[in-house]
């Protein structure tokens, strides 16, 4: 949808006074910072140093001779500083955008279709270890981008990838066999692997000789030795049960779920591959790839024992995602640790003649730490998924008590989609490569930027059209010259913009932030501008923009894989 920014009405006007192309005028138009100065900038630089003539001057001559239509959506144009500067006018501004966002409802701000195939790997739990709020905040950015890309038009698919093999599946059965042999529990099998798991490694710490049985397991493993396969698939199953019903309770599905111990026999043929290539080479026992190919510090491609390591596995998977799934651009969603090692997998890709090593990414994202300090599963000082969310979930039914009579399924529904999107949002409003540091106060928050609060101003809006007991008429939006309806109304139409930005830079938390200056503009209009007591044409007009603000509101949420609710 996207193409008819309200930017070209200005590019048309300036086309007939300044000697550039269409597409450099778009380029060049900013929005001014503060808006007193103007809705849309023109700034003269470029055009001075072509002409050799001060830009002040520029600015002047185009204002001079530029000549407003009649039915223009502005209504004047300015010299300010070396700036042609244009202002809206009002009504008809109110009448564009929410005419727009009245023909194509859920559609509004999306993109037209792309030829491009991505791939977007997220999530990517271990098997036999916790799933915790690192994974939480993974999840929630990689499924927001897997939303924001297909609606920008991409054909997305998403790829989830599981570490079922190594070093902490060893370690996990190492523990079961030697100090809980036969105990299952009823429920919550997944979290309890993940707490052998992290048993096993104090006890590795604290008695480094058990090393020898650990490897020992881990040998097993590697042979396929019979009675050690089949207390992996038993437990390998319990940690895939629990994540299955996290991502349901998350709403959040894969298209794809790779295995890393699908991968290990092909990548062993990668190893020789690269070496015949000369790419990869023989040292000490070990294959690497040495610096001088790569630039980046050598790295071990299969050890000296024969096994291969983590980084030959991903060779492996980008192999089979770049030809069975033919993508032409691949996304991995992962912890900044491993910044180095996936310069040194896109690197490896390139030398081994992958063109599209150059359209791979990797969206890194910080910490998430609670006012305690860091996790690690390896600590067993983890916050787990299901804690965080339980405990969000029993602070807001206290709230709901509070406020509604309502019996326990409803409370409970509600409850799950307030928590849910609180702690979503927490996860998404922070940037990538921010570390989040998580307070209750500020997550459930229902005044402050908050997934409660957005929750809240969808109720309130939705309130007002229930309450208002006449319909939106959309023929008198010309009456919408408020300022604060104004600013709402602008801010509507710069959806489609930060859809746009948020897909072409991998950037979900700039939906969210979006989504709270939305809300908080809403809640602005909703003081300043009486709805459901004013004049009857003026009612009818302002009811029109709050049924668009519920519009752009809820395609707002969607991206961010926030629920919305009918009552707070
Ligand atoms: N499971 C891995 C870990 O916990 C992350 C996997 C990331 N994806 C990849 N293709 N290497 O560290």
């Amino acid at each position: 949808m996207g193409a008819s920014k309200i930017e070209k009405k200005a590019v048309e006007i300036l086309k007939k006074v300044v000697n550039l192309e269409e597409d450099e005028i778009l380029n060049l138009l900013e929005e001014p910072p503060d808006p007193k100065l103007g809705d849309l900038a023109f700034p003269c630089f470029e055009l001075a140093k072509k002409l050799k003539k001060n830009p002040n001057e520029i600015a002047k001559e185009i204002v001079d001779k530029t000549e407003i239509p009649k039915d223009s959506i502005f209504s004047e144009v300015k010299v300010i500083g070396p700036y042609v500067n244009f202002f809206f006018d009002k009504g008809k501004l109110a009448k564009y955008v929410i005419e727009k966002i009245k023909k194509e409802k859920e559609k509004f701000g999306s993109g037209e279709k792309k030829k491009e195939k991505v791939m977007i790997e997220h999530s990517q739990p271990n098997t036999h270890k916790a799933f915790h709020v690192g994974h939480l905040r993974n999840v929630c950015l990689g499924d927001s981008l897997v939303r924001i890309m297909k609606f920008y038009g991409y054909d997305v698919i998403s790829a989830n990838y599981i570490n079922d093999t190594g070093q902490h599946v060893a370690r996990c059965l190492w523990c079961y066999l030697k100090f809980h042999k036969g105990e299952e529990p009823e429920t919550r099998k997944g979290e309890w692997l993940g707490k052998l798991y992290a048993e096993a490694t104090k006890k590795l710490e604290e008695n480094p000789e058990y090393k020898k049985e650990v490897d020992e397991i881990q040998q097993k493993l590697e042979s396929k030795d019979p009675k050690i396969m089949e207390l992996w698939k038993k437990t390998r199953e319990w940690s895939l049960e629990e994540f299955r019903r996290i991502y349901k309770q998350l709403n959040v599905d894969f298209d794809v779920w790779f295995y890393d111990h699908e991968l290990i026999d092909n990548s062993k043929k990668i190893v020789e591959e690269l070496v015949k290539k000369g790419i990869a080479e023989e040292s000490e026992g070990a294959i690497v790839v040495k610096e001088e190919k790569t630039g980046l510090p050598t790295v071990i491609i299969q050890k000296s024992d024969g096994t291969i390591p983590y980084i030959t596995k991903d060779l492996e998977l980008a192999k089979i995602k770049f030809e069975k799934y033919k993508i032409d651009k691949s996304i991995y969603v992962v912890a900044a640790p491993q910044t180095l090692h996936f310069k040194q997998l896109f690197k490896i890709l390139e030398l081994y003649g992958f063109e599209q090593a150059k359209k791979c990414y990797h969206l890194s994202y910080e910490l998430v730490m609670l006012k305690t300090g860091k996790m690690s599963s390896r600590e067993g000082s983890v916050v787990l998924y299901r804690e965080l969310f339980e405990t969000a979930k029993k602070k807001i039914i206290k709230e709901i008590e509070k406020r509604h009579e309502l019996s326990d399924e409803e409370i409970d529904s509600l409850a799950e989609k307030i928590a849910l999107g609180a702690l979503k949002y927490a996860m998404l409003k922070r940037e990538n490569n921010k570390v989040i540091i998580f307070d209750w106060d500020e997550v459930l928050s229902i005044e402050g930027e908050s997934g409660p609060y957005l929750q809240y101003s969808l109720v309130r809006a939705k309130k007002i059209l229930e309450k208002a007991g006449t319909e939106p008429n959309f023929d008198k939006l010309n009456l919408l010259v408020e300022e604060d309806e104004f600013n709402l109304i602008k801010k509507m139409n710069e959806f489609p913009e930060i859809v746009k930005k948020a897909s072409e830079n991998y950037k979900p938390h700039l939906t969210a932030k979006y989504a709270f200056e939305l809300s908080t503009l809403f809640s602005k209009f909703y003081e300043t501008c009486p709805v459901i007591q004013a004049e009857k044409s003026i009612k009818e007009a302002r009811l029109s923009l709050v049924w668009t603000f519920i519009q752009v509101m809820r395609n707002c949420l969607k991206l961010l894989g926030i629920d919305e609710v009918d009552m707070m």
